[in-house]
C-alpha cells in the first residue's frame, strides 16, 4: 500500500525526516486562514488508494484541530483508504477526571472526537494518569511510542554523574526505567497541585548527592513551574544547578524564559513539539512505527 504523507503547518521539519525514512510520499495541500480566522484547506495531491498519514503535533490544539479536522475528512472523500494521525504530542490528557462538580472531563470527549475521524493514532509519552491505556478512551487502534530510551542515551552521554529527578510519585515507573537506562540513582518529589500555575513540591534529604548533577525529568514541560519550585528547591537544598529535561515543550506563556532565568545549567527536550530547546530527534521512533 502506498503511503502519503501530509505535514501540517510548523510540523515540516520532523515531517521531512520521517518522509524520507519511509520513502513515502510528500502530500501537499494548501492550509491557510480566511481574513475572518477561518480554516481553508484544498487537497493539491491524488490520494486515491493510498494510506494517509497527518502529522500534526497538538500543542496549542485550539488553533489546529479545524484544520486538522477538515483535512481528514477531506482525504476519506478524495479516496484515501485509511488515515494515520501522527501526534507527537497529544493534547487534552491532563483533565481525565472531573476535579469539581460539573466540569467536562475533556479527555474522554475529546478522544471520542479524534476517534470518530481518523483510523489509527501514533502518539509520544502520552499523559497517562488515571487512564491506563489509551484505547480506554480512543476506538481506535493507538500507538504509544516511548521516548524514555533516547532520554536516557542524551543524559548519558551528556551528564556527568547524574541523579536522575522525577516530579512526582506517577512518574515513579518510567523515571526509574531512564535511570537504571543511564545507570544513575533517582528520587521522585512530592508534588501536589493547587491551580494551573501553582505546585507544592517536596524533596526527600539529598545529602548523598551532593557531588550529582540532578536532571528533572518530565513529560511535559507546560508553565514550568514543576520544575521552576524543584530548581529553587535544589538551591536552597546545596545541590549543584539543574538540568531540565521535558519530553514535551509545551512552555505556556512566559515559562521558557522564566524556566531559563531560574538559575537551571540546560534545559533539553525532544522534537515533538517544535521548540529552541529541542535536542533529542525522535525521527526514527516514528519511522519504525509507521514502517
Ligand atoms: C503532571 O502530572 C505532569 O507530569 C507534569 O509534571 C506537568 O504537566 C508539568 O506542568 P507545569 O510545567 O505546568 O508545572
Amino acid at each position: 500500500m502506498k503511503q502519503i504523507v501530509f505535514c501540517l503547518p510548523g510540523n515540516e521539519a520532523l515531517g521531512k525526516d520521517i518522509i524520507a525514512g519511509l520513502a513515502a510520499e510528500t502530500g501537499h495541500a494548501e492550509t491557510r486562514r480566511f481574513p475572518d480566522g477561518e480554516s481553508y484547506v484544498r487537497l493539491l495531491s491524488d490520494v486515491k488508494d493510498k494510506q494517509a498519514i497527518v502529522l500534526c503535533t497538538l500543542d496549542r490544539p485550539d488553533d489546529k484541530l479545524p484544520m486538522l479536522y477538515f483535512l481528514c475528512r477531506l482525504l476519506k472523500d478524495s479516496g484515501a483508504t485509511d488515515i494515520t494521525l501522527v501526534a507527537p504530542y497529544l493534547s487534552y490528557m491532563r483533565q481525565d477526571k472531573a476535579f469539581h462538580p460539573g466540569e467536562a472531563v475533556s479527555s474522554r470527549y475529546f478522544a471520542a472526537w479524534i476517534s470518530s475521524f481518523i483510523d489509527r493514532l501514533i502518539t509520544v509519552d502520552p499523559h497517562l494518569h488515571r487512564i491506563a491505556r489509551l484505547e480506554e478512551i480512543y476506538s481506535i487502534p493507538c500507538e504509544s511510542l516511548h521516548a524514555g530510551p533516547p532520554l536516557a542515551d542524551w543524559i548519558r552521554e551528556n551528564v556527568s554523574q547524574p541523579l536522575i529527578i522525577g516530579p512526582d510519585s506517577e512518574s515513579e515507573q518510567w523515571v526509574s526505567k531512564v535511570a537504571a537506562q543511564c545507570n544513575a540513582p533517582f528520587v521522585v518529589l512530592d508534588k501536589v497541585r493547587s491551580g494551573d500555575r501553582s505546585v507544592r513540591i517536596s524533596i526527600p534529604a539529598l545529602d548523598a548527592y551532593k557531588e550529582h548533577t540532578p536532571v528533572l525529568l518530565d513529560d511535559i514541560i507546560s508553565t514550568a513551574h514543576t520544575m521552576i519550585e524543584t530548581v529553587k528547591l535544589l538551591k536552597q537544598a546545596g545541590m549543584k544547578p539543574a538540568v531540565c529535561v521535558g519530553i514535551h515543550a509545551v512552555f505556556a506563556g512566559e515559562a521558557w524564559e522564566e524556566l531559563k532565568e531560574s538559575g537551571v545549567q540546560q534545559i533539553i527536550t525532544a522534537n515533538t513539539i517544535l521548540h529552541r530547546s529541542n535536542q533529542i530527534d525522535l525521527a526514527k521512533l516514528f519511522i519504525g512505527a509507521l514502517k
